[in-house]
């Protein structure tokens, strides 16, 4: 990139001090914008040559060469130039370079206010339609899990504790109605996105006699941003993209963590496949998962992303600000590690290898069925509080000895329950208190079985609809 000295504009008797050139020019990283600014002049050209603003000629000369430049830039032939400024003053100059006055005429009726507000709103609206296919990716990757392991019983935890056994598929159900809220958290913020800032100029419109629903139907826009000064300085949708973008991450900082617990030996009830694991560089029994660790991590940098939106817009007088250009890379950022993120953890979902005995001896371990057994006494006409008490000092006892609920004998139970009959050892079981809750959102299998398929039809709907 090179950086010559030049006047600001005839008003201006000197150059920009060399240090606040370089601090000005944002071209180093919005840049990437380029596609969609070029995408968005040519439907403004378009419109200015179709209501008349500027002769068909001009408009010819525009369009063959903001399509020249796009051909640069793609293959990288394009001369980036610090002094030019952004991404906006970069594609002018070399239009001009390539078409005379007709590049001159292009800015007629627009500003880099509105022109920026657009580029960036289409930037979005792309990363939020990549990231959507990601997501069912992911979502489906979980579904698959859940349907290999409708039957594979494990400890629910709460406080880290285990409390009562469920399925492993019902475990990665609550992970896939995670996702789904992503989804059309996404979806929801998309239409706020999706409406066209140009047309605002530099706040408050202009007086040349434009189409900007022209404009918005070539872009591809639900509607117009109606008032020109909320327009231009409006970054609401960068905000809540961030912030869509924060929840996934965090959902996903959720399952990591998980998966880290799961296939450390201490826990040793999943294998992550070996080309999801790093080896240490010193012990060499260790296989180490990155993989979850860095999404884990990299939700504090998302969420960052958000903070910094925040905090730019925090007390920012109307209308446009200089600020504004600070939104650039904590968008870019944001957009770019969300991405790779939701990428890496559907195919590390798939890698997962659940060690179906070792989850079993982990939910043995735990007591799971004394819930089961208080209901059972309750049934029988105890007190719940006493029912609850009860159990708990059956399971003081069995403990001493290392001895699971399952192997009780009804002599020993009536020892603390006197009318206690053969019928409570059978809900003993894991799998008895795991069928026996076969309600909506139960752990049952047969309830499992449902929530899968109605949320796979849900998956095949929004991608047909995507
Ligand atoms: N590079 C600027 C940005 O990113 C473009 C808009 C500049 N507008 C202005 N009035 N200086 O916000």
């Amino acid at each position: 990139m090179t950086n010559k000295k030049k006047k600001w504009s005839a008003l201006f008797s000197a150059p920009l001090d060399a240090r606040v050139a370089k601090f000005n020019a944002s071209v180093r990283f919005d840049y990437r914008l380029a596609e969609h600014d070029i995408v968005s002049s040519l439907a403004h050209a378009t419109m200015l040559q179709n209501q008349g603003i500027i002769s068909d000629s001009d408009g010819d000369a525009i369009k063959t060469g903001l399509n020249t430049i796009l051909e640069e830039i793609k293959d990288n032939r394009f001369d980036w130039r610090e002094e030019d400024e952004d991404v906006h003053f970069n594609i002018e100059r070399r239009l001009v370079e390539l078409s005379g006055d007709a590049g001159k005429r292009l800015h007629t009726a627009r500003s880099r206010n509105d022109q920026v507000a657009t580029d960036l709103r289409l930037f979005v609206r792309a990363r939020i339609d990549m990231l959507q296919k990601s997501l069912s990716d992911a979502r489906c990757a979980l579904l698959t899990q859940a349907e290999q392991h409708v039957n594979t019983l494990m400890p629910g935890m709460t406080h880290l504790q285990v409390a009562q056994p469920i399925s492993f598929a019902h475990h990665m159900l609550a992970y896939e109605d995670m996702l789904n809220r992503d989804s059309a958290r996404f979806a929801d913020c998309r239409r706020r996105v999706n409406i066209l800032p140009l047309g605002a100029g530099a706040l408050a419109g202009t007086g040349h006699p434009i189409d900007r629903q022209q404009v918005a139907t070539a872009l591809a826009f639900d509607g117009l941003c109606e008032n020109s000064m909320d327009a231009v300085s409006d970054r609401d949708f960068a905000i809540e993209f961030t912030s869509a973008a924060a929840i996934l991450m965090m959902h996903l900082s959720r399952f990591c963590e998980e998966v880290i617990l799961w296939s450390s030996p201490a826990f040793g009830c999943i294998t992550l496949a070996d080309a999801f694991c790093t080896g240490s560089s010193i012990m060499p029994q260790k296989k180490n998962p990155d993989v979850p660790e860095l999404i884990r991590g990299k939700c504090g940098r998302v969420t960052g992303s958000l903070t910094a939106l925040l905090m730019l817009m925090k007390s920012q007088p109307l209308a446009y600000n200089k600020d504004n250009q600070e939104d650039k890379e904590p968008v870019f950022d944001c957009a770019d590690t969300v991405q790779e993120c939701t990428d890496i953890f559907a195919a590390m979902v798939s890698a997962i290898n659940v060690k179906v005995a070792r989850m079993r001896t982990l939910l043995e371990a735990g007591y799971p069925t004394a819930t089961e057994l208080a209901d059972y006494l309750v049934k029988q006409g105890l007190p719940f509080r006493q029912a609850h008490d009860v159990v708990a000092t059956i399971i003081k006892t069995l403990s001493t000895t290392g001895t699971r609920l399952e192997e009780m004998t009804l002599k020993e139970l009536q020892q603390h329950v006197p009318q206690a009959d053969a019928g409570a050892l059978e809900v003993l079981s894991a799998e008895y208190a795991v069928q026996a809750r076969n309600h909506v959102g139960g752990t049952a299998p047969e309830e499992i079985e449902r929530q899968i398929k109605r949320r796979r039809e849900i998956l095949t709907v929004e991608s047909t609809s995507n």
